[in-house]
Order: structure tokens, then sequence, then C-alpha cells
């Protein structure tokens, strides 16, 4: 049961030293500690996941950021669920923008590794969002609605606790530009009206639905407050300790 709200620090491929991360780890799970009231999640790149153990009651938990679909063969340089899951991570974060338009992730290959993340027992952090192209065509409705079909397109298992689902309008990510409020809370009910038409409300009602794009310290708590969101996924922010931390520390009082 999802009983608290999220946070993901998305480092991306960053910082450039297992020093840097281990500090900047350690600074996060000493912070997660001390809040009550949030899940903290941690999606480092994937060759640090196994420095970085978490225990089973901690308030803190890994995130691969891709993963592949297949459980194992000849897939050089690929990691698959399986993998990840015995390394002690508890998320994948799915579908996100960056892979989606440099590594050519299409939706067919967004719901492979969905399926593959849910068999695994993994959670699946799946992202969507519109273009700056899209959006301008005001395309958005649209466009979240087929990725969102389309990922999701012959899989019956879901429950609110076992997917994530984040919406990351692309033009916001790393820009320092962020949709305004009510538009994030217009497509938080869009995403939970599309879920409630594929599975059923009462699954729509539950779902976590996260923000993410260009997060800060300064418009965290409106994106939970003024939008809804059930919590962030945080990029370039999660990697500066006191910005991340102060981030931390506003959900955690909401
Ligand atoms: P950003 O990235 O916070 O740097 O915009 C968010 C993301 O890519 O998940």
């Amino acid at each position: 049961m999802i009983d608290k709200k999220i946070i993901i620090a998305n480092w991306k491929m960053n910082p450039p030293t297992l020093a840097e991360a281990k500090t900047l780890f350690n600074v996060i799970r000493h912070e997660a500690k001390k809040a009550g009231n949030i899940n903290v999640i941690v999606a480092p790149p994937a060759i640090w996941l196994s420095n970085f153990k978490t225990g089973e009651n901690e308030n803190l938990s890994l995130a691969a950021q891709n993963m592949h679909w297949k459980e194992k063969g000849a897939f050089t340089g690929e990691i698959s669920a399986l993998m990840l899951k015995d390394a002690g991570v508890k998320y994948a974060i799915i579908g996100h923008s960056e892979r989606r338009n440099y590594f050519t992730e299409t939706d067919e290959i967004v719901n492979k590794k969905l399926r593959s993340a849910l068999k695994t027992h993994l959670i699946p952090i799946l992202c969507v969002g519109e273009s700056a192209e899209e959006k301008i065509a005001e395309k958005t409705s649209e466009t979240i609605k087929l990725q969102l079909i389309k990922a999701l397109e012959g899989i019956s298992k879901i429950q609110p606790d076992n997917i994530i689902i984040a919406y990351e309008p692309v033009w916001a990510i790393g820009s320092g530009a962020i949709p305004a409020f009510d538009e994030v809370l217009s497509v938080n009910l869009l995403i939970k009206k599309i879920i409630a038409s594929i599975y059923n409300r009462k699954l729509a009602d539950k779902i976590p639905i996260l923000y993410g794009g260009s997060v800060n310290c300064r418009n965290a708590r409106d994106f939970i407050e003024k939008s809804r969101a059930f919590g962030l996924l945080v990029g370039g922010a999660s990697t500066k300790a006191t910005e991340f931390l102060g981030i931390i520390k506003q959900m955690d009082i909401l």
C-alpha cells in the first residue's frame, strides 16, 4: 500500500565519481531518516547501484534509471530486471524522455519493459509527457493518452502499489521552464481518467501520479498542493545536496 508521498532523485549520468556519489547518497540517507512522511527513492547510475545498500525498513530505496526487458542473454551493455532485483533495487524508471529521444525507446519497448518489471516485482516508474511541439499544437492530452494506452497494452495486473506514473513534460526537463500548476493538475486528472477507462476508477483514484521537470526548492510545494501531485521526480536539483534536502524537508511537512 502506498501511504507516503514519494520523492525520486534521478541523478542521470551524474556525479562523475563514486566518491562524490557516496557523499551525496549519505547526505540524502541522513535526511530520509529524519523525514517520516515521505518515501525517498534514489536512482544513481547503474554502475553504483550495488554500492548503495538500503535496509528493509529504511525510508530510502533504490531505483534503476533503465532496464532491459529480457531476463538474460546476448544483449551487450544491458541489465535485466532480474539482475536489478538481485542487487536490492526496488524500482525502475521506464520510458524517460531522454531514453525515448536519445536512445529511440519506442512505446512498444516501454511496454515490454513494463511487463518485465512487473513480472519481476520491480516497481516501474512510468514516464509520460508531451514535447514542446506537441504542446504548441495543443496535443498534450492526445500524446499522454497514446503513451499510456500503448505502455499498458495487454497488462492486466496493475495495482496502486506496483506502479508509479510520472508526468514529465519534455520541454520542462532540465530547462528551468515549468507548466502552470493547474495545467499539471489537469494532466493528473486526465491520467486518472485514462487509467479508470483502461482498468477501473478505484485503481485510478489510488495510483500514485508524480510530477517531474525543473522541480526545485521553490516550486516543489506548489506541485504537491496546487497540482495535487502525489510526489516529485527530480533530476538536476537532486544532485545538489542543499537543494534536494530543501525539497525533502518541504514535502515532509505537507
Ligand atoms: P530535471 O529532470 O529535474 O532536471 O528537469 C527531471 C527528470 O528528467 O526526471
